[in-house]
């Protein structure tokens, strides 16, 4: 059993217990502070952790968001953490992973009591149009498999404004919810769903949870740019996510794929 850390929010013990049958699939390590969950779960997934380890964090000194952008976060204002993953086969096979993992927060938010929840791709989680949580997918090849850091963070109270450099503008479960729901509870809950999407993820792709994302996708039918940087790239009606997870956008030119996740979707 991992030692409980007395200064941290979480208590491993707390959160195995919370688990239950699905404790089974999880070794967690709870931090005071580190630079990133993800960089330091993606070193250690290189020295061999087992599938499974979840590293949470009460602060973040080094926070990563997507494409580069930092993700700012205070302790008691935030859930921060990451969990390692190893899927049999080859990295092609793992398209549309952060959409699917998108799903269990959903899940998990909902189960935890709070409504006004959708998905807005590629990765993030809103919350009445606002952006409660973010997640980042770091991959890596190995012989036989691949793995899969996966980065969540997850908003509790609104940051201060200007604090980190959102493009969606943020929102919290403070404004769902009242009292919000407890920290093990939540993560525990997270870790429910994540183990049950991954699974079934690992067997059919994303394909077999779409239906589930498009009927949370808050900017169905929307009308979108894709920014490469600040170029606009495309622009048109967003329809969603194809089969592998790609963003669907009806264009001049017709229906048309996006899989890059350099891009970013703003409204039109
Ligand atoms: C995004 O840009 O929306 C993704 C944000 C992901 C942030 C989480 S917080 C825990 C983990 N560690 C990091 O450094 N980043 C991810």
């Amino acid at each position: 059993m991992t030692p409980a850390v007395a200064s941290c929010l979480i208590d491993p013990d707390r959160l195995v217990a919370q688990l239950g049958s699905a404790g089974r699939y999880f070794s967690p390590e709870v931090l005071p502070e580190c630079e990133s969950t993800s960089t330091l779960l993606l070193e250690r997934a290189r020295r061999g952790a087992p599938s499974g380890t979840l590293l949470v964090a009460d602060r973040q000194t080094a926070g990563r968001g997507r494409r580069g952008r930092l993700w700012l976060s205070s302790p008691e204002a935030s859930l921060t953490f990451s969990l390692l993953w190893r899927f049999p086969g080859e990295l092609a096979r793992l398209a549309g992973l952060s959409l699917a993992v998108g799903v269990a927060l959903v899940r998990a938010l909902e189960q935890c009591g709070v409504s006004g929840l959708g998905l807005k791709w590629p990765n993030d989680v809103l919350l009445e149009g606002g952006k409660v949580g973010g997640v980042l997918i770091e991959l890596e090849s190995e012989p036989a498999s691949v793995l899969a850091v996966i980065g969540i963070g997850l908003n509790l109270q609104l940051p201060p404004a200007g604090e980190d450099d959102f493009l969606s503008p943020p929102a919290a479960l403070a404004q769902a919810v009242a009292p919000l729901p407890e920290r093990h509870r939540l993560l525990a809950q997270v870790m429910i769903e994540l183990q049950a999407v991954l699974e079934r993820f690992a067997d059919g792709g994303f394909a077999v949870l779409r239906n589930e994302w498009q009927a949370r996708h808050a900017w169905q039918q929307r009308q979108v740019r894709l920014l490469n940087g600040t170029r606009v790239d495309r622009a048109g009606v967003c329809l969603g996510a194809d089969l592998d997870g790609a963003l669907l956008l009806r264009t001049e030119s017709g229906v048309e794929r996006c899989l890059s996740g350099d891009v970013s979707l703003r409204s039109a």
